[in-house]
């Protein structure tokens, strides 16, 4: 056992969230101004293993047995035990985060992710990219209802996706660097009850919806070429229509409404809720020289922070 640190950062979906759970495309890009970052050092003999969750302001205990309530990090640890075929080891990891919870940007599968990575290298066995994936999405599957692997794959990956449930991840080329700001609505939203929700409206009316979902998988194949081509005005339409398919599932909320509006009449292209919805983040898309009106306009329309990035 040596000491050794694992990152993970947040991320955003720039197209499809939702629809890619029934098996349409979704694009979504890492968002590395936030992160997880998790410390494991070896401890005492005897000590067993603890997590030190910061954010939570809790210590964690990783028993030798499961337990019918284990917290997911402790599932995520025994996954990996269990994959290593090794005995829980004497080590404590201190986990934070500056992604906030429940706000679509990814902070379980982040938390995971830098958790696993920290661990396995302190256990001197540094995992692939594949297997660190299936790991994290069978958390992810315990504690979120039905993902479809877009959160975890984003956030293993560490690089823009194009995403197709059950298929290899495929990257896309970035014909010219995309301004966003990101935008936190402070409206905390867990995924899995949106995605509930969504479930629950699709089985009700499965052909109304479903042809929503289709409509949204258009959108993100249509999506794909135009970020190909550099092309951020059409970029911006294609982020209003998807913002509208969104909030005809539901998932948008008048309060995330407003600010797509504040973000398009301070000058973005277009603007839409990113994750989950119902609250959580709204991403916009806005020419270089005014995506810093465009984060002062949200920021004044009562935003909690808007970080603005480049996706190059
Ligand atoms: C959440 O970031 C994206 C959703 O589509 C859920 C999922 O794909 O698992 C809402």
């Amino acid at each position: 056992m040596v000491e050794a640190v694992g990152t993970a950062p947040g991320k955003i979906i720039l197209f499809g969230e939702h629809a890619v759970v029934y098996g349409q495309p979704a694009i979504a890009a890492p968002l590395p101004a936030v992160c997880a970052r998790a410390v494991a050092r070896p401890a005492a003999p005897g000590a067993g293993l603890r997590i030190i969750a910061a954010n939570l302001g809790r210590t964690i205990a990783v028993s030798p047995e499961p337990k019918e309530n284990d917290h997911a990090l402790v599932v995520a640890a025994r996954l990996l035990l269990d994959r290593l075929d090794a005995l829980v080891p004497d080590c404590q990891i201190t986990l934070s985060s500056t992604i906030p919870i429940a706000s679509g940007l990814g902070s379980g599968a982040a938390a995971t992710t830098a958790l696993l990575r920290a661990l396995s290298r302190a256990m001197g066995c540094d995992l692939d990219l594949e297997t660190l994936n299936e790991l994290v999405y069978e958390v992810e599957k315990l504690y979120h209802g039905t993902p479809s692997g877009i959160d975890n794959t984003v956030i293993v990956y560490g690089r823009p996706v194009y995403f197709v449930k059950g298929q290899p991840v495929e990257t896309f080329r970035v014909g010219a660097p995309l301004h966003l700001v990101v935008a936190d609505s402070g409206v905390a939203s867990p995924t899995y009850v949106a995605v509930g929700d969504v479930r629950a409206l699709y089985e009700q009316n499965p052909d109304a919806v479903g042809r929503i979902f289709a409509r949204i998988g258009a959108i993100a194949r249509t999506a794909r070429e135009a970020i190909g081509q550099g092309d951020a005005e059409a970029l911006g339409g294609l982020m209003r229509e998807n913002h509208a398919l969104l909030r005809e599932l539901t998932v948008s909320s008048p309060l995330l409404d407003d600010l797509a509006s504040a973000a398009e009449q301070a000058g973005a292209y277009g603007a839409k809720v990113s994750g989950g919805g119902r609250g959580g983040n709204l991403i916009a898309l806005a020419p270089p020289e005014a995506a810093p009106a465009v984060a002062r306009a949200l920021e004044a329309a009562g935003v909690k922070r808007a970080i603005q990035t480049i996706l190059a």
